[in-house]
């Protein structure tokens, strides 16, 4: 725990009152998908530092991690359900592209009242950008406590043919309150961005208005998620170093304050790479990719989640979370947690 606080962290900030996270029960190792594709356990960890992921049945809704990861989060944060004033959803691609997933959960955790609500699309920065989002919405004092929530059901529109892709992605949610926190607690900084010209590095085309659902785009198979992994590759790590010096520059903090980097789980790789550019040791950067793959817009609230149960992260530490994602969107926030 740093011991400095700057000026903003006098007063009462919006922050993260609750977490919590869910994922599927059913496991699919490597060794799994080395009869599906033409890969090995060996290039999967090698290249991206996975070794099993998530995933959803086919007889399951999506629905249900959304709600698990809200509850741990509402409880946490010593609320009710009934006392939430705004749910936004994060997510790649929703329950239902219309009206998208957030209303399915409310529904099922029994808010009892109307409130505003909306999924927000940002690629898997959705997480940072909603808490980016929410924090501010709080600042307007309109809002008391705000639902945040990251699910992701990828497996669903995985193309299980594709070796470069298919072994990558994992299932999971992941939800937070964001409500005014005691003095010396809360969101300090942040730093959003985002490159419009590498849109096509990670798309699914399908199924929009541009090509909407026919037999040409399911033959042509645009329903699936088509990445260039070297592109995203690349940029990742200036994106993520670029925000996490400017969200701390903006806090008036230095990278040596910093106790628990929170990164978008993509590939260790990418971690390792952006931590050595940052000078940031790995011991400080939390991951589990390892178990659970990549679950994009999930993936932060999930390790946060973990890393504050199991006593790494504590009252009073300063937070980096960073993600980059489709888009190219890219972003960062800076907290006392
Ligand atoms: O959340 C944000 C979204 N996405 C990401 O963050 C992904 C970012 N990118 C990455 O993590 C990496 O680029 C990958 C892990 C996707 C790929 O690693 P890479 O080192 O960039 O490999 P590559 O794409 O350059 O492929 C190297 C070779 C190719 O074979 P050739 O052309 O050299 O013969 C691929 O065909 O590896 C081959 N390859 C595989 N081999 C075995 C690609 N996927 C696989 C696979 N198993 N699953």
């Amino acid at each position: 725990m740093s011991g400095k606080k700057n000026g903003r962290e006098r007063q009462n900030l919006p922050g993260i009152a609750g977490i919590g996270a869910a994922v599927p029960e059913h496991v699919l190792t490597n060794a799994e998908l080395e009869k599906l594709v033409e890969t090995s356990d060996e290039w999967i960890v090698s290249r991206t530092g996975i070794r099993e992921r998530r995933i959803l049945e086919e007889c399951e809704d999506p629905t249900k991690l959304g709600v698990e990861a809200a509850r741990q989060a509402i409880k946490a944060a010593g609320i009710t359900p009934q006392e939430l004033d705004f749910v936004i959803t994060a997510t790649n691609l929703g329950t239902m592209p219309i009206p998208g997933s957030s209303p399915f959960i409310i529904q099922e955790l029994g808010v009892g009242k109307d409130i505003p609500f909306f999924d927000l699309l940002a690629g898997c920065t959705g997480f940072v950008y909603s808490l980016k989002v929410a924090s501010d919405l709080l600042n307007s004092g309109d809002y008391k406590n705000i639902l945040i929530i990251g699910l992701e059901a990828l497996s669903r529109f995985t193309d299980w043919t594709d070796r470069s892709t298919c072994v990558l992605f994992g299932d999971a949610a992941g939800a937070a309150v964001i409500s005014r926190m005691p003095e010396g607690r809360g969101v300090i900084s942040s730093c959003l961005s985002g490159d419009s010209s590498q849109w096509d590095v990670l798309f699914m085309d399908g199924g929009g208005t541009k090509f909407p659902a026919s037999e040409k785009t399911i033959n042509n198979k645009m329903h699936y998620l088509k990445m260039t992994g070297g592109g995203v590759f690349k940029s990742a790590v200036r994106m993520m170093e670029d925000t996490t010096e400017r969200a701390l520059a903006s806090a008036g903090l230095g990278k040596e304050e910093v106790d628990w980097v929170i990164p978008h789980q993509a590939n260790m790789r990418i971690l390792k790479a952006f931590a050595e550019r940052c000078g940031i040791p790995m011991e400080k950067v939390i991951t589990n990719l390892d178990r659970y793959g990549n679950t994009s817009t999930a993936s932060i609230p999930l390790a946060l989640t973990e890393a504050v149960a199991d006593g790494r992260v504590k009252k009073g530490d300063l937070l980096v979370l960073n993600a980059f994602g489709a888009g190219v969107t890219y972003g960062a926030v800076v907290l006392r947690w």
